[in-house]
């Protein structure tokens, strides 16, 4: 596979303005925006957009963009109980959908030109998750079929609607979107950068891959249930850690008694803001049953903010070379097979 996929700027502004514009990418948690008016943003390929809670409940989104001149009209990223947006340039007043209501010195304007709004993305939710699509309302396909009866079925037996959010990290990254994805696409590597036990190795040879649609699949068996795989009725839930690629760019790793999202959004072409979404089910604290639970799962993440932190060094390792003369072609193993897919599927989507 040609290292061009990581680099090559081009290719990226297909990327940016086909698919990234033009597919269901993650935004945040429900809970991050409880309150009537209560808003979120998203940041990320050159695009920003306001995500605002209505008074029905529902969820408006909107190109954070003033109609005017141009800059984004909200400046904090997040913020509660708004009722209005005022761009801070020359005081236009927009509501929490994003359209225009207010502007000063209106007599000094054409008024066919006032009445606009800054342009609809289409928003809805999933498994507790905010999911948002810049193709607007009218043009974005609906997000259950993007996402595919498949995962729907099988992420959505985590239901992920009963879990909070614990805690997000965010690294700047100086690589290729791309090339964090790949990390997320094959299994290879633990034996090496996560020093895993040869048990763990052994049995994640077993893993299986599935491509549904255009996202994938994954369920690798943990050593301590490698036994069971031979049953008919195997469950992969109970004995797999569970691996789920929304194309293009959200990972969930179900491990499964919480679920960490691994969201690479795309900054520029070698440049990525890397967050990882750690969720847990929600219960009461004074219940010894759920904090046996929550003092579990805390031990696990922070195990696995360790793992995160070595994938993290891998990228600088990458960062290095990503413009060496000696870094042409990659080689790919059979086990490596969904990045293949992946880049295969990126490229065809990226030329429409
Ligand atoms: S640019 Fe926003 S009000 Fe002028
Ligand atoms: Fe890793």
């Amino acid at each position: 596979m040609s290292a061009e996929v990581y680099r090559d700027a081009a290719r990226f502004e297909r990327e940016r303005r086909s698919v990234l514009v033009s597919h269901w990418l993650l935004a945040g948690r429900v809970e991050q925006v409880p309150g009537v008016g209560d808003w979120i943003t998203y940041e990320g390929h050159g695009e920003s957009v306001v995500i605002t809670r209505q008074p029905d409940e529902s969820l408006a989104a909107f190109h954070n963009v003033c109609a005017h001149r141009g800059p984004a009209i909200v400046g904090e990223l997040s913020g509660c109980g708004a009722r209005r947006f005022t761009c801070p340039y020359h005081g236009w007043v927009y509501d929490t959908t994003g359209r225009l209501v207010g502007v000063p010195e209106r007599e000094d304007f054409d008024p066919a030109h006032l009445d606009t709004r800054a342009p609809s993305v289409a928003v809805d939710v999933w498994g507790g998750w905010i999911w948002i699509n810049m193709l607007g309302p009218e043009k974005a396909p609906p997000l259950s079929s993007s996402i595919g009866s498949e995962i729907l079925a099988d992420l959505g037996a985590f239901r992920m609607e009963d879990m909070v959010l614990h805690e997000v990290l965010e690294f700047d990254v100086p690589v290729n979107y791309k090339a964090i994805v790949d990390g997320f696409n094959e299994i290879y590597h633990v034996t090496e950068l996560h020093h895993v036990p040869p048990e763990f190795t052994k049995s994640a040879r077993e893993a299986t891959f599935h491509i549904v649609g255009d996202n994938y699949m994954c369920f690798v068996p943990k050593p301590e249930h490698v036994a069971e795989l031979a049953s008919p009725d195997y469950d992969h839930h109970r004995y797999a850690i569970c691996h789920y690629l929304v194309f293009p760019n959200t990972v969930f790793n179900c491990n499964p008694e919480h679920i960490q999202v691994f969201q690479p959004v795309p900054i520029d072409v070698d440049r990525t803001r890397f967050l990882c979404w750690e969720i847990v089910y929600r219960g009461d604290h004074d219940d010894p049953e759920y904090a046996r639970y929550f003092r579990r799962t805390m031990a696990h993440w922070e195990g696995l903010k360790h793992v995160v932190g070595e994938d993290i060094s891998i990228y600088a390792q990458m960062a290095r070379t990503k413009r060496s003369s000696a870094f042409t072609t990659q080689v790919l193993s059979s086990r490596e097979c969904k990045i293949a897919h992946y880049h295969e599927q990126m490229d065809r989507k990226s030329r429409v």
